[in-house]
């Protein structure tokens, strides 16, 4: 092998064995940099004459070029391996299943507060929406229950750390019920100087009380209905509760009973009972609100005369209502936010 041959013997496997471009560049400059052998040789060839340069000349340009040709096809090569490098890293893994945008669709609980107000608006029925932080006055007293009467202790009410003007604290109110004394007073005002309409409404909303279990929340909601005029009896609650229920569940066939009880703001008071006649809870007595005859104190706070004024009232719960509608068993299913029960009332 003649001199210029091994040069570029040693070129290709100097290049060969470059792993990096960085690598491959310091082993060109062995060859064919300033002070390569190529580039030597090429000085030395001052020296001959100038027919000996032509054909010297010549097969150095040869070599040259054939290690030229391998310097290019390593950095291609050291190109396309970095490429392939990158490649695998930044791959996409496409089996991945992609992120899916379903339909949302309302909670089972504001579905049935839909229900029931579209149900009450249907009988004439307003909706009336009140504040959750209460004063004392509109939570209790205001609903004959006094300051130490023993019924407040039926409420485990949470208390908020800001008292109102009449320096108790405020509450978190534990019924929907200080919205009879509250509507009656924008009713009373709205009205005033003209002839004033009945009141009819229903005002549901959130609540909140010191219980938690299968079948109590923290928060939980309620549904209070009031009706008072001049003419307005306890068979008028039992008519328009009974066609709320069987609407409701879409049962004609529905029981209802009225059981005696005892609530402040209410005299005579009843527990509402209903009895499927079918289905799987068919027989079985389940108390749905309390209700009763507003008591005169009550009608007095809203600033009425109760030898005027006589009507009815009920508080019921929506939450509880949802779960014989559809079959819940666990009042906390409502509040785990979990897809695949709550996709089931989409
Ligand atoms: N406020 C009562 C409760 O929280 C429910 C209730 C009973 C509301 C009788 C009423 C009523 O309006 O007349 O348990």
């Amino acid at each position: 092998m003649n001199e210029l041959d091994s040069i570029v013997d040693s070129a290709r496997q100097a290049f060969s064995g470059a792993a990096t471009p960085a690598e491959l560049e310091n082993a060109k400059a062995l060859f064919v940099g300033k002070s390569g052998r190529i580039t030597e040789l090429m000085k030395g060839m001052a020296a001959l004459s100038v027919d000996e340069k032509k054909t010297r000349g010549a097969a150095i340009n040869l070599a040259k070029q054939a290690i030229e040709a391998a310097l290019n096809a390593r950095r291609q090569a050291l190109a396309d391996e970095e490429l392939q490098v990158q490649l695998k890293a930044e791959s996409l893994d496409v089996t991945l299943p992609g992120r899916k945008r379903e339909p949302g669709g309302l909670h089972p609980v504001s579905l049935t507060m839909e229900r029931i107000e579209l149900i009450f608006a249907s009988m004439g029925f307003d909706v009336a929406d009140g504040p959750e932080i209460e004063s004392d006055w509109h939570s209790f007293t205001s609903l004959n229950n006094p300051p130490n009467h023993p019924a407040r202790s039926m409420q485990d009410t949470f208390y908020v750390d800001i008292n109102g003007d009449d320096g108790i604290p405020y509450n978190l109110r534990p019924h929907t019920s200080p919205m009879q004394v509250r509507y009656a007073h924008a009713h009373i005002k709205k009205y005033a100087g003209r002839d004033m309409p009945e009141i009819r409404v229903i005002a549901p909303g959130r609540t909140y009380r010191v219980d938690s279990d299968a079948t109590h929340s923290p928060m939980f909601h309620q549904c209070e209905g009031l009706w008072l005029g001049e003419n307005v009896s306890f068979k008028d609650l039992k008519v328009v509760f009974t066609d709320f229920c069987r609407t409701f569940f879409e049962s004609d066939d529905l029981a209802l009973r009225f059981r005696p009880s005892f609530f402040p703001f209410t005299e005579p008071s009843a527990e509402i009972d209903i009895q499927f006649q079918s289905g799987p809870l068919a027989g079985r007595w389940l108390e749905v609100a309390g209700s009763g005859q507003v008591h005169p104190a009550v009608v007095r706070n809203m600033g009425l005369d109760p030898e005027k004024y006589i009507g009815f009232a009920f508080g019921m719960g929506p939450d509880r209502l949802t779960m014989l509608r559809y079959g819940v068993n666990d009042l906390r299913l409502y509040f785990d936010g979990d897809v695949r029960f709550l996709s089931q009332f989409r």
